[in-house]
């Protein structure tokens, strides 16, 4: 042990921010969780409950630590059950606080208290068992650190060995306490559809604060995200919890303040309309709940977050490779799709450089508009009168690959599929089904149902082995979520079986085509996670393609999720709101993460074209610095006129800027713009695209950039620029 310890002081002070280790002080009785930067203190007291301790910078002495202890009542209206911090509390025993599990026993019974029992370390991870004091109700906690990002993941399992069957009402992954105090401050997304990525901040006050979805993906309205500082945090500096859920179904995230100045973030499966049967011997697993800290500020939280997801979330990790230039149809054509059409499309995007031709609704069964063919994927004869074979063949020709739109979940009532079927729509019997876009839901929590959207993929994909992409798309939200099918205790495993299968479809055809790659869009949007993302390479941001609404939208984005995944196209204007901005400026904003064209290039003049092949070569220079950089939100799109993010090769050798001007006022200059991020001692040679700026400069040190800074020619509506900047060897 005492060796270990060594090893441990000395491998810190080589690389304090890689190194991570699980330790057990068997003497206290407490789990030391370092993950790099990031101390995580579990311990175990008198009473053999769990109990957080820390969860913050890391902490390089045990011996500071004090062993768990329970913290004494207050009065007789709050037992020491609740005013002792818990790390994963049953609702029983007098807890008030928000429980991480919630059963009813077949006697009636409703009364969980959860003890140590034993636990394990095996490298990264931790396991550790509590059991109920009077039922063989078994609870697994799972821990894994991530030393290079300093991020956690907690998991439950939930076992019941009981000889009888039981529900489960709350499953949660996990909950994070603060260190003790108020002041705190939320930062959390919200939006709608077309308006997602909305960032709001609020300070932490004594009561629960939910976000969450009832809607059975993971939503618009809401992201299982969350951020909270001490108070005094801003882009470049302060300490920030941070974390986000793995799961695409219902989910609830309670940000909460007790009584006793315990802040704690609890989240898992939405409890609302939830209840989970667990027959004798069976287990529920909850998702995935990941949390990080940082003292460097918003900023360096999303750059941990953006390197941990490109590392540990994203399919291939690491290794994946850089998004492609794409260009998607459905602006351009929406459901009039036929061979030709796309063939001249395909012709145009070539001539740009676009690397991924994707063609979008409208090319399978009936479906002309949205009232018709949604559960029937057969290729349209009267629009492709030979298959896909012949468009996908020239798309290859021109040397792109190609990508085709799937809504697999859904099914149009005026659909083969659904006069075969009416029973695999979610409904209650006798009850109206709502409709929203003349579409229903697959109850996609039966395993008939799974297996027939399997085989629908997986005929496609085998029929036309040049598919790159699938575009999966969900334009809805569920109603009427009845499953009549199975007995009614079982029939809300729905909304966790639903999320399970469509992984597992999703899953399986990764598995059989291991160079698929998937989008995830939800009418944008509306399904991205750290759930969906470890399956999927890529998420449709938002419906909304206007270029200045994108800035707010990709700001709030980009606060949980990386630019590799953040697809952006741009359409053409007058965009759906009315507003119209130049072809420049739309490229230029949609160039900060993962570049598409979505506009009719049939309508493009000869001057668009060009100016389009000169961005998209100038993106192709910088995109590997955009998708795997270091991001630095300069000046943020909600407050100024002025807006410019900044973008840090992981290697140091290239930084890129974009900046962007809404409006200018009264002839004043836009702020002077100081980098981040740079080697002071360094020279950077200096490549404008449009000599926006204001001095000759051709070459400045990183000191020069990121204290003087440099100045932007900039005026007008919707002015905008990027430059490049080289590393001098
Ligand atoms: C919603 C998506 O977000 C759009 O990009 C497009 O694919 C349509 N669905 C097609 O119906």
């Amino acid at each position: 042990m005492r060796r270990r310890f060594v090893i441990s002081i000395l491998m810190s002070l080589l690389a304090p921010a890689a190194f991570g280790e699980i330790r057990y002080v068997a003497a206290k009785k407490l789990w030391h969780l370092e993950a790099g930067p990031v101390s995580y203190v579990i311990g175990v007291n008198e009473r053999n409950e769990l109990e957080p301790i820390y969860w913050g910078k890391r902490l390089w002495r045990d011996d500071d630590l004090a062993a768990a202890h329970s913290q004494p009542e207050w009065a007789s209206f709050d037992l020491s059950s609740t005013t002792t911090p818990q790390e994963f509390p049953g609702w029983g025993g007098g807890r008030y606080i928000e429980p991480c599990l919630k059963v009813t026993l077949p006697d009636g019974v409703r009364d969980l208290v959860l003890k140590y029992v034993t636990h394990r370390i095996a490298g990264d991870d931790l396991e550790i068992d509590l059991k109920d004091t009077a039922y063989d109700l078994a609870v697994t906690l799972h821990y894994r650190v991530f030393p290079e990002t300093g991020m956690i993941r907690k998991s439950a399992v939930i076992v019941n060995h009981t000889p009888n069957g039981l529900t489960v009402e709350s499953s949660q992954s996990g909950s994070w306490t603060l260190p003790r105090g108020d002041g705190y401050r939320l930062t959390y997304l919200s939006g709608r559809w077309a308006g997602e990525w909305q960032i709001n901040q609020e300070p932490i006050q004594p009561g629960v604060k939910v976000i969450e979805s009832r809607r059975g993906n993971t939503s618009h309205q809401a992201n299982p995200w969350f951020a909270i500082d001490d108070g005094q945090a801003n882009e470049g500096h302060g300490r920030v919890w941070f974390g986000a859920l793995g799961w695409s179904g219902n989910w609830r995230l309670a940000i909460e303040q007790t009584s006793h100045q315990q802040v704690r973030v609890t989240g898992g499966f939405n409890p609302f309309d939830f209840s989970y049967p667990l027959a004798a011997g069976e287990r529920l697993e909850t998702p995935p709940f990941y949390a990080g800290f940082t003292e460097g500020g918003w900023g360096e939280m999303s750059r941990l977050m953006h390197r941990f997801e490109r590392a540990y979330i994203l399919p291939g990790g690491l290794t994946s490779r850089l998004r492609p230039v794409l260009y998607n149809s459905w602006e351009a054509t929406e459901f009039s799709v036929d061979e030709p059409g796309q063939k001249a499309l395909a012709e145009k995007a070539a001539k740009l450089g676009v690397e991924r031709f994707v063609m979008d609704d409208g090319w399978f069964g009936a479906r002309n508009n949205d009232h018709a063919g949604l559960g029937d994927w057969t290729v349209n004869p009267a629009k492709f009168p030979h298959g896909l074979g012949p468009l996908i063949e020239e798309v290859n020709k021109l040397g792109m690959d190609f990508g085709i739109w799937v809504e697999p979940e859904m099914v149009n009532p005026d659909s083969d599929l659904y006069r075969r079927h009416p029973d695999w729509a979610m409904h209650f019997p006798d009850r109206p089904r709502s409709e929203a876009r003349n579409q229903l839901d697959l109850n996609m929590a039966r395993e008939d149902v799974k297996n027939y959207i399997f085989g629908a993929l997986d005929k496609l994909l085998a029929e036309n082995p040049k598919i790159a992409f699938l575009k999966w798309d969900m334009n809805r939200n569920f109603s009427e979520p009845g499953w009549p099918e199975v007995p009614p205790p079982e029939q809300r495993k729905l909304w966790v079986a639903y999320t399970r299968n469509v992984y597992e479809i999703i899953d399986r055809l990764r598995a059989k085509y291991p160079k698929l790659e998937i989008e995830s869009c939800s009418g944008g949007g509306g399904r991205v996670d750290l759930g969906i993302l470890t399956r999927t390479d890529e998420v449709w941001t938002s419906d909304n393609t206007d270029a200045f609404d994108r800035l707010r939208i990709q700001e709030g984005f980009s606060l949980a999720y990386t630019p590799k995944t953040m697809m952006a196209w741009v359409t053409d204007v007058p965009n759906f709101n009315g507003r119209s901005t130049p072809l420049q400026y739309r490229f230029l904003v949609a160039m900060m993460g993962s570049l598409g064209i979505g506009g009719n290039l049939n309508k493009w003049s000869d001057a668009d074209m060009a100016l389009a092949t000169r961005m998209v070569d100038l993106y192709k220079s910088v995109r590997k610095t955009v998708q795997e950089g270091r991001l630095y939100r300069l000046f943020a799109p909600r407050s100024d006129g002025f807006s410019a993010n900044q973008y840090v090769a992981e290697d140091g050798r290239q930084t890129v800027l974009f900046a962007f001007r809404t409006a200018q006022h009264f002839g004043y200059p836009p702020p002077t713009v100081r980098l981040s991020g740079l080697d002071e001692r360094a020279v950077y040679r200096l490549k404008t695209m449009d000599n926006k700026l204001v001095d000759k400069i051709e070459t400045a040190s990183g000191a020069y950039l990121m204290n003087q800074g440099i100045n932007l020619r900039l005026g007008g509506d919707y002015d905008s620029t990027a430059i490049v900047f080289e590393r001098v060897p």
